[in-house]
């Protein structure tokens, strides 16, 4: 087995363990969708890269891929404000929308993102997340959840710290210091 990096401390979720959930969640998302005739699906850049990449190419019902970006203000810590850096491309209305997103920390960027999609009146949204941190109080329903994980920081498989690790095959934790 190659080393691991010095920055982590260990191998949280290994790649096989990420494609056989994968698999699980495309084929649960396309069973839920069969009746709609399309699938918007929103990847958000740029964690949810490389998980969407895969998912989408397991998925077996018709589908749209656009991309947001958003930011909360700093590297690692969240705070409340969230600012969309790059918006969809065709109004959503009446569309049956899927969020991608990597992680799920707080819930306070997905909270955000779900009101202003709200607000374009879409048929539906739901959320498909990779990575739910256990925490208390989140006020927006997460439909399909690949893992939940502990309060811990983690890189690969698109997540980042400060940009790097985004890379890595498998989920890591990273060292605390
Ligand atoms: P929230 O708004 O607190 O739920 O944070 C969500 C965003 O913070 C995610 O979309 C990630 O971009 C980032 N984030 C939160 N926790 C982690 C982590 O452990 N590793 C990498 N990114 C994270
Ligand atoms: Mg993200």
């Amino acid at each position: 087995m190659p080393q691991l990096h010095p920055d982590l401390a260990r191998v949280l979720i290994s790649p096989e363990q990420i494609d056989q959930r994968v698999s699980e969640l495309a084929k649960t998302i396309s069973s839920d969708y069969k009746k709609e005739d399309k699938l918007y699906i929103i990847g958000i850049l740029k964690g949810a890269f490389i998980f969407l990449a895969d998912l989408t190419r397991k998925l077996e019902i018709p589908h749209t891929v656009d991309f947001m970006a958003l930011s909360s203000y700093g590297k690692t810590t969240t705070t409340g404000a969230v600012r969309i850096l790059m918006d969809l491309r065709e109004p959503i209305e009446g569309m049956h929308v899927l969020i991608v997103e990597d992680i799920v920390d707080t819930g306070n960027t997905l909270s955000y993102l779900h009101r202003i999609l709200k607000g374009r009146k879409p048929a539906s949204v739901k959320t498909c997340v990779l990575l739910h941190k256990l925490r208390d109080s989140l006020d927006v329903p997460l439909e399909y959840v690949g893992f939940e994980i502990p309060d811990v920081w983690v890189v690969g498989y698109g997540l980042d710290f400060a940009d790097r690790h985004r890379t890595l095959p498998f989920i890591g934790e990273l060292k605390r210091e």
